[in-house]
């Protein structure tokens, strides 16, 4: 028997204007499932995830949280879902016990039971011996741990995370990729965003693909990975160039030429598009050796999740 759908997406629509933020996407995440939802700046994600949050209504088409309609029944989906925006506040005087006791409340949990769900997000979080902390003396990671734990404070079955990475250290990143994964593992099912490609690879069961508010490839992290390797341009891959000191002589000189493209660029590292050739490529490192670049990594990059968006997304982002 297939598994019980927890998010459904149906053609759904917002337009701000004459912007389409969310123009006709259409998706369903079934229980337990960890949906990676990906996109570049602009995207959709946080507009079509408001709507799934209740906090914001679709132009056209409808979402739903175990069925529950976010347009017909909110109230339902609000009983059932932990929002966790991109942004929240700080409030001062407020200790982490407080706040995660505030939102209890606000679910209407009451006595030994609000008691008990606080107890345990703190504990799941790792927030005991911060929990009697002010709010404002909490560190960016921190935040993120207790904005994740008020989301949590219900118990939810289903979790929408709006870039919970976004400011973290990597080793808060393995606690956070960990912390979704055991809940996965015990029933919830997660929609979350990313800019953080690599870290979605590794968390998520599927992905979802998101460019200038629609749809452009969806399925699991090896699924979009073949589906998209005959779409490369087979003459060109990504190489990671890392030079010792400035990169932005690198980057001129790259730009002066026809046949590469670059990708992004850093303070010593940059990722251009070039010919896969091994000879041309060896060929590249000689000439670059020869204008003097102090060269210390020289690197085809093997295929990721990062380069499969970049594949997809290329032109239409003007990569
Ligand atoms: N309240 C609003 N009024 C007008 N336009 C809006 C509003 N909210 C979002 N938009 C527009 O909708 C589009 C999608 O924005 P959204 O915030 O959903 O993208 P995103 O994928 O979350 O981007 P990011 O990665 O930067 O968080 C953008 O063009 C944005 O300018
Ligand atoms: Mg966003």
């Amino acid at each position: 028997m297939a598994a019980e759908t927890m998010i459904a997406l149906h053609r759904l629509h917002r337009y701000f204007g004459a912007t389409r933020a969310v123009d006709d996407v259409s998706f369903e995440v079934p229980r337990g499932v960890v949906f990676g939802y990906i996109g570049p700046n602009g995207a959709g994600k946080t507009t079509s995830m408001r709507i799934l949050a209740t906090l914001d209504l679709p132009t056209f088409g409808d979402a739903y949280v175990a069925g529950f309609s976010v347009v017909n029944d909110p109230d339902q989906v609000r009983r059932r879902l932990g929002y966790m925006p991109d942004s929240y506040g700080t409030y001062a005087n407020v200790t982490c016990w407080e706040y995660l006791d505030f939102f209890a409340r606000a679910y209407g949990l009451v006595g030994k039971q609000r008691r008990c769900a606080v107890e345990r997000v703190i504990d799941f979080t790792g927030l005991r011996p911060l929990s009697e902390k002010p709010m404002t003396a909490l560190s960016k990671g921190m935040k993120q741990r207790l904005c994740l734990g008020r989301a949590l404070i219900h118990d939810p079955p289903v979790l929408v995370l709006d870039e919970p990475a976004a400011g973290l250290d990597p080793g808060a990143r393995i606690e956070l990729r960990d912390m979704i994964r055991q809940m996965a593992d015990a029933g919830k099912t997660i929609l979350v965003s990313s800019h953080i490609l690599t870290e979605l690879a590794e968390m998520c069961d599927r992905v979802a693909i998101l460019m200038h508010g629609r749809l452009v490839a969806q399925g699991t992290v090896p699924e979009i990975q073949k589906c998209y390797e005959h779409v490369e341009d087979d003459a060109m891959s990504l190489l990671r160039i890392r030079v010792c000191g400035d990169v932005n002589r690198l980057r001129e000189w790259f730009e002066q030429c026809d046949q590469y493209k670059v990708v992004s660029a850093n303070e010593h590292t940059m990722t251009v598009f070039c010919p896969k050739n091994e000879e041309r490529q060896a060929a590249l490192l000689r000439e670059l050796v020869l204008a003097g670049f102090p060269i210390v990594e020289f690197a085809p990059r093997a295929t990721s999740l990062e380069d499969v968006f970049l594949k997809v997304t290329r032109g239409k982002a003007g990569i």
